[in-house]
């Protein structure tokens, strides 16, 4: 039991790693907080910090989701988890490192909106599907211009297309409620931007970019 909880605060402060503020700060001076859309996640950094910092803060945020996820296996390896327990631990500890990315200790608990460290853990859980769903983001943000729009989307299309099992697969009910619970998670962090969508107020404005201080 210890090692579970060593490992679920360790996928917490994975999560938790700032990485648009750190990479904002470092770089640039600048709290990506205090621009743009006020939010600490790729978007915001692409729009605030140009295409080549929204690009790393993207990698990295997926990094943190996917090895948060992998955990899992690493507890499998060392006999502390059986087979039938492997999906489930990653999904825990997937959750908890969004969580991190969401209240991120590191950073006064003002955190992003989840999207890029969800698809890093589900990249991890059914890379098939995760794939299928960044073609939908693209889509959706090509044709409309909005990220806001292609996230929640895609956090939708994830639970539906599992429940439709296009794979022609059983897929896991747990993985399917799941889902849609991480649907759920991505409205509410999404609230304002779902506001200004229905306003026709949403920022279709990809870049800001602030100089290089
Ligand atoms: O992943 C976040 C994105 O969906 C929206 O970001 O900065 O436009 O609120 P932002």
């Amino acid at each position: 039991v210890l090692i579970i909880i060593a490992t679920t605060v360790v996928a917490y402060l994975l999560g938790s790693i700032p990485t648009a503020v750190w990479y904002g700060q470092g770089f640039f001076g600048v709290d990506v907080r205090q621009h743009g859309s006020g939010n600490a996640g790729a978007t915001n950094t692409f729009r605030v910090l140009g295409k080549r910092a929204g690009t790393i803060v993207m990698l990295v945020d997926v990094m943190k989701g996917y090895t948060a996820a992998t955990l899992s296996s690493i507890l499998w390896f060392s006999d502390v988890i059986t087979d039938g327990e492997i999906l489930t631990f990653e999904i825990v500890f997937g959750i908890v490192a969004v969580l991190g990315h969401l209240y991120p200790i590191f950073a006064g608990f003002r955190g992003g909106k989840g999207v890029a460290t969800l698809l890093g853990m589900v990249l991890a859980i059914h890379p098939e599907m995760a794939l299928i769903c960044i073609g939908i983001f693209l889509l959706v943000v090509i044709a409309s211009q909005y990220v806001s729009l292609g996230s929640i989307l895609a956090a939708l299309a994830f639970p539906v297309l599992l429940l439709l099992q296009i794979f022609g697969e059983k897929e896991s009910p747990l993985l399917i409620v799941f889902g849609f619970i991480m649907f759920l998670l991505v409205v509410l962090t999404h609230k304002k931007n779902i506001r200004r969508l229905l306003h026709g107020q949403e920022s279709r404005t990809i870049l800001i970019q602030l100089k290089k201080k």
